[in-house]
């Protein structure tokens, strides 16, 4: 296949590139750099910079490189900025997505993979949550890959009798965490906010501390629950989503989780015995836009994609994150 990925120099999205080109496709990766790095981006792919809401230059792309799949994750992802500052995620992950659809659609693009997200679900009443379940974003994240999603099926139905119909899958993550178990990538965000990185930020000493951000919920210890998946897992749904749509497959939307929650306070002692360093957790107040409790029912995609993960521990997940934490900062001071 001749695939587009948006956001492929970003952490899932480097991930999913170096797995594409193992098994002989050709890709494009189109990313502005916001948070993605061109290292990161398997040298046998097309590196372009731009953005997806440069309609000329997606249109251009498309018709060069005769692309036939697009796998779409470049968009703002941290919760707590998306409830401070909705413009910048409304404009980017909404309008910059539509005008990526619009051009995908013009140019008989025919399988579409999302990047969408468990936030889709807001506060779901089942612990392990279907997609099914009720569709309620308690933030303008969340929001903004839910209005993506209905615009993907909406352009979906609305083609579906054309020469080329266009079919898409949404992929719904749940927490996406660990590294590269080769150890060549990793998560290089500048100052992320997510909580296997901020851990590991604290192990290595890059932090003083962290903070855990509400111990007061309705959980079994009083912290927030999530369901976090290895990043080479989460790279390998997309890989079986395209295979699906290549094979007459209909649109869809699954979580990609594996089934099973751990607190935050199950994270931290995690990132504390992979380290081997006691670094201060203080519990503070909760962040605002958290849902207690996010865990998935991944029933639909194993049956569906025949999905098998492969990292399904925690542990490999903490290990994977903290050596690269530490290869990740030798780096950077070399290069200082
Ligand atoms: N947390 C802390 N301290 C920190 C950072 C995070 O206690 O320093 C807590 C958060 O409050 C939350 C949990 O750790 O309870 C997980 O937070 P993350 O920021 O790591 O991840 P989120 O659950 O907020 O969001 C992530 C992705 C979203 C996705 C969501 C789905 O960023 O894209 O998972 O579950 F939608």
């Amino acid at each position: 296949m001749n695939i587009l990925v948006t956001g492929g120099a970003g952490y899932i999205g480097s991930h999913t590139v170096k797995q594409l080109i193992d098994v002989g496709h050709q890709v494009v990766v189109l990313d502005n750099f916001y948070s993605g790095h061109r290292w990161a981006v398997d040298p046998a792919a097309t590196l372009v910079e731009g953005d997806i809401a440069d309609s000329n230059k997606v249109d251009q792309l498309l018709k060069t490189h005769r692309i036939d799949s697009v796998i779409h994750f470049a968009g703002y992802i941290v919760v707590p900025e998306s409830v401070s500052d909705p413009f910048k995620y409304y404009e980017n992950n909404v309008v910059g997505s539509l005008r990526l659809i619009r051009a995908c659609e013009q140019n008989n693009v025919a399988r579409f993979v999302f990047s969408s997200s468990a936030a889709v679900y807001g506060l779901p009443d089942a612990e392990q949550v279907k997609e099914s379940a009720g569709l309620k974003p308690i933030n303008p994240y969340g929001n903004s890959k839910l209005i993506t999603e209905m615009t993907l099926n909406d352009v979906s139905f609305a083609y579906q009798s054309q020469k080329t119909p266009f079919n898409f899958v949404a992929l719904r993550y749940f927490n996406a965490a660990g590294a590269q178990v080769a150890g060549n990538l990793g998560q290089a965000t500048p100052e992320a906010t997510h909580l296997i990185k901020v851990a590991c930020e604290a192990a290595t000493g890059k932090r003083d501390q962290m903070k855990l951000f509400g111990t007061d919920y309705n959980t079994p210890d009083g912290s927030c629950v999530r369901d976090y998946i290895h990043v080479e897992d989460l790279a390998s749904a997309h890989l079986k989503a395209l295979e699906y749509l290549a094979d007459g497959g209909k649109s869809l939307r699954l979580n990609c989780g594996y089934g099973k929650g751990y607190s935050v306070k199950d994270v931290v002692a995690m990132v504390k015995k992979v380290s081997g360093v006691d670094f201060t957790a203080i519990e503070a107040d909760r962040r605002p836009g958290d849902p207690p409790s996010l865990i998935a029912d991944n029933t639909k995609i194993k049956n569906l994609l025949g999905w098998i993960p492969q990292n399904d521990d925690l542990e490999l997940i903490c290990r994977t994150a903290f050596k690269w934490e530490q290869a990740w900062q030798a780096r950077q001071q070399k290069s200082r």
